[in-house]
């Protein structure tokens, strides 16, 4: 069932220089999650955060840790981000090399499991593992950098899972990421999701802006 829309930040349009700060003006400007993106330089081409910083965090809100692994491979640092205060962890299969394994793993550490599906994986790729988790993020924009364009070809996949989430009758969160901003965000809405990541469309024009910013992304 769709849920009313989550709005989760991504903190990697955040001012890196006030981290924490900016976690808690967000929290404070109405943010469901805190989105955090985790690179490493291999499975895409740009790096970013690793456990501790979630762990430096974690103290400066309450708001679950939406933590985006983008790493490959992944399996060996999934302790470290549920130590860290992640809440929901969520990984690609393309990381490799077992889905499911790597989903069974996250839930053993108590969290919440998500898998995300880039723009040219097809959902056929949750297929045995949906019943599994917690969360699918799909991608609308190729992972590794904010600030990118919003591929639209994206929504069909959204609707498609959609209608499978319903079918089966699972609570499943459907998650939308990257190119997300308030021209957009009822087409992704519509379309099925019922969270959304924005990083530029969160953070531009600074702390006071968050707040209408966050507000205007719910459609
Ligand atoms: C891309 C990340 C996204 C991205 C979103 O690899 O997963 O979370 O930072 O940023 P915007 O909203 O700027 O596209
Ligand atoms: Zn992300």
């Amino acid at each position: 069932m769709q849920q009313p829309v989550r709005i989760a930040p991504s903190i990697l349009s955040a001012d890196f220089a006030r981290l924490g700060e900016e976690v808690r003006a967000v929290d404070e400007a109405g943010a469901d999650w805190i989105h955090v993106d985790v690179m490493d330089g291999h499975f895409v081409p740009n790096l970013t955060i690793g456990p501790a910083v979630v762990k430096a965090l974690r103290p400066h809100t309450k708001k679950p840790f939406d933590v985006h692994l983008m790493i490959s491979p992944v399996d060996p640092f999934l302790a470290a981000f549920a130590e860290a205060g992640a809440d929901t962890i969520t990984v690609h299969p393309e990381a490799g090399p077992h889905l499911h394994r790597t989903v069974q793993a996250i839930k053993a550490l108590g969290k919440r499991a998500g898998v995300s599906l880039n723009p040219s994986t097809p959902a056929k790729a949750l297929d045995y593992v949906l019943e599994e988790v917690d969360l699918v993020l799909v991608m609308s924009v190729n992972p590794g950098f904010g600030g990118q364009s919003f591929i639209a070809s994206q929504l069909k996949k959204v609707e498609a899972i959609r209608k499978k989430i319903d079918a089966l009758g699972l609570s499943v969160d459907l998650e939308v990421d990257g190119g997300i901003d308030q021209s957009n965000c009822r087409r992704v809405i519509d379309a099925g999701a019922d969270a959304l990541v924005a990083g530029t469309a969160t953070f531009r024009g600074g702390p006071s802006a968050y707040a209408d910013n966050i507000r205007a992304l719910r459609g």
